[in-house]
């Protein structure tokens, strides 16, 4: 039995965590066993990581120290939670994976890809996501909808120009990889986010 791994991206207040919930009552709702989780994080070692990782007193961490924090946490995640959802047939929804190692380390702070899958590569262990939902929002509207959620953590902090370089390179990602990674416009309600979400898992479940 293999499982399926599907990932959600998106900047800071894109909806991400409301669609994954519709998905995943959605999916159980047809019996299916559904596993939740969230990068930076989804068991303990990765979740003290993202403290770390978060915290606004660190104003100090160097953008490689940064990318390294991300992949240890998504090295445990994968070994630990992960790999064994999909091993068990599980479907695995995950807030974030690489693709936002790409947008924010690569791009948004200017470490490049090259760099950036190279420190990801044990981390991963290859394991890829078979499917990738990117929900679209203008860096602006973004900032905007994630201030008024909560105290902004340290990379909110870094603001709008942070923003706007991570959604260009998500773009520039779902354009290089429109077989796994769809686009999906953000602005629009959340039944027709929905919607469109549970097509494009029915296309990819067709025979699963
Ligand atoms: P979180 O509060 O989970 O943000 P959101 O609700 O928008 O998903 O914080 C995660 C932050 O970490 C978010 O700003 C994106 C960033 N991030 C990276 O920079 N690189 C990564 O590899 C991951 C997984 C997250």
């Amino acid at each position: 039995m293999k499982g399926l791994f599907i990932t959600f991206e998106g900047t800071d207040g894109a909806g991400k965590t409301t669609q994954m919930q519709r998905l995943a009552q959605r999916l159980q709702a047809q019996c299916r066993a559904v596993l939740l989780s969230r990068e930076p994080g989804g068991c303990p070692i990765a979740e003290q990581i993202r403290t770390v990782l978060l915290d606004p007193q660190n104003m100090a961490m160097s953008p490689v120290t940064e990318a390294l924090l991300y992949a240890a946490a998504r090295s445990q995640h994968v070994y630990e939670v992960i790999r064994p959802a999909l091993q068990r047939g599980d479907i695995v929804l995950c807030d974030r994976f690489l693709d936002s190692s790409l947008a924010y380390q690569a791009y948004g702070r200017g470490l490049g890809e090259d760099l950036v899958r190279r420190i990801n590569e044990p981390a991963l262990d290859g394991l890829q996501p078979d499917l990738t939902f990117y929900l679209a929002l203008g860096a602006a509207s973004s900032l905007r909808r994630s201030e008024k959620r909560s105290a902004p953590d340290r990379l909110e902090l870094a603001g709008l120009d942070l923003q706007q370089k991570v959604s260009l390179a998500y773009g520039m990602l779902a354009q290089r990889e429109s077989d796994r990674i769809v686009v999906v416009d953000a602005a629009q309600s959340i039944e027709r986010i929905h919607e469109h979400i549970w097509q494009a898992v029915l296309r990819k479940t067709q025979g699963f």
